[in-house]
């Protein structure tokens, strides 16, 4: 054994994997972002490397968020809750293609780069070209003194810790939590959201308990590895709204880990389609926690099980439409704690977290090292 690996098995302590050990960590991690940046008990944000920044923020036309894979989706998941509170427009863009189109950049445009190395050649290119063009720009980053750290004029370290594992978990729900806390800043003057604030902040204090609940459900879905989804060709994956960022996240867990093709789909796009690809073999897993759109995912899945798919449903603890459906429509649930709809996103994607490792572990796949993928693409 060489000095390098004898170093990672002591890192990795009693997991296989440093991906599962990130996985794990989350209830730390998610905690430790939060930490000595929230008052509970007077619901108040402190960023410290945002605070001179915020007045000019706040005056912003429009926030754009710019990243790439994991990361992206950390924005995608925050877009609807950042427009609510700050009622800024806001855009969220993919480092490359946003490169590719020159999209216009103003001198009053906030630019968002969320990155967990910091060293994502596409993400830094598009800073570049913000920076050229005299926009304020915001790093959310997990590693200090990284270039998009340090290239940006201001912003939050996300405090997950160092991320080893090549497929991005614990960086992801901290990514997350920093956009979200970055968006309560961005309110904290307005009385109309001051109780929509306080139960975004509250909700927040639980989730680190919440999310060591969720990781209770390892067992089951170890089964269902083993079972309905092994030796699969795809699996589609479906939500809306808030949880649309979440079908893309697990999607790309699954490709990136476990080589399955797996495809994120807004659940209301299924009939413009997609659903000529549902028949009683094609694996399905579909968000149905409750949410202001929770009678549509209801008939969204309900089209999917009269074409006799058999879902697996991620939904809140003890949901008795779930409960009921698991009876007579041959339906599969996994039930997670409910939090605030913004934030029920963090807990969602732990499931597909773990399906995505036991999917690859069953294959015989180095997880913490997939085929064709680095950890820092830095490279365009
Ligand atoms: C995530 O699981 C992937 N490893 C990859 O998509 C990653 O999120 C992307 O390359 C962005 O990396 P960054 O967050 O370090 O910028």
């Amino acid at each position: 054994q060489t000095l390098e690996m004898e170093l990672a098995q002591i890192m990795k302590g009693p997991y296989k994997h440093f991906m599962q050990k990130e996985i794990y960590e989350q209830p730390e991690s998610t905690f430790n972002t939060m930490r000595g940046r929230i008052d509970f008990e007077t619901s108040s944000i402190n960023l410290g490397g945002l605070k001179a920044w915020l007045p000019a923020i706040r005056r912003a036309r429009r926030i754009i968020m710019i990243a790439c894979g994991t990361s992206y989706h950390s924005c995608l998941a925050t877009r609807a809750i950042f427009e609510e509170l700050s009622e800024i427009p806001v855009s969220v863009e993919l480092a490359s293609d946003f490169l590719d189109r020159k999209s216009p950049v103003f001198r009053d445009d906030i630019c968002v780069f969320v990155s967990q190395s910091g060293e994502t050649a596409d993400t830094m290119l598009a800073l570049n070209y913000t920076l050229e063009r005299g926009a304020l720009t915001v790093g959310i980053v997990n590693t200090v003194g990284s270039s998009i750290s340090r290239a940006t004029h201001c912003g939050v370290h996300i405090n997950a810790g160092p991320e080893i594992g090549v497929a991005s978990t614990k960086a992801y729900t901290s990514q997350y939590i920093a956009l979200v806390m970055f968006a309560l800043s961005l309110s904290d003057d307005r009385v109309s959201k001051l109780e929509r604030r306080e139960a975004i902040v509250q909700g927040l204090k639980l989730i680190p308990s919440q999310v060591k609940q969720v990781l209770k459900l390892e067992p089951k879905i170890k089964e269902l590895c083993k079972t309905k989804l092994a030796d699969q060709k795809s699996l589609l994956i479906l939500g809306r709204g808030y949880q649309f960022a979440s079908a893309l996240e697990g999607a790309l867990k699954i490709k990136e880990i476990s080589y399955m093709h797996s495809e994120g789909v807004l659940a209301g796009e299924l009939k413009h389609g997609v659903l000529a690809l549902v028949d009683e073999n094609l694996p399905i897993i579909a968000f149905g926690t409750r949410d202001s759109l929770f009678p549509k995912v209801l008939s969204s899945i309900e089209q999917v099980t009269a074409r006799k798919g058999h879902p697996i449903v991620i939904c809140n603890e003890n949901d008795e439409v779930w409960m009921e459906k698991a009876v007579d429509s041959n339906l599969e649930t996994l039930e997670v704690p409910q939090t605030v709809d913004c934030l029920q996103g963090l807990l969602n994607i732990v499931p597909l977290q773990l399906m995505s490792y036991w999917l690859a572990v069953n294959k015989g796949i180095d997880v913490d090292f997939p085929r064709n993928l680095a950890k820092s693409v830095t490279v365009e």
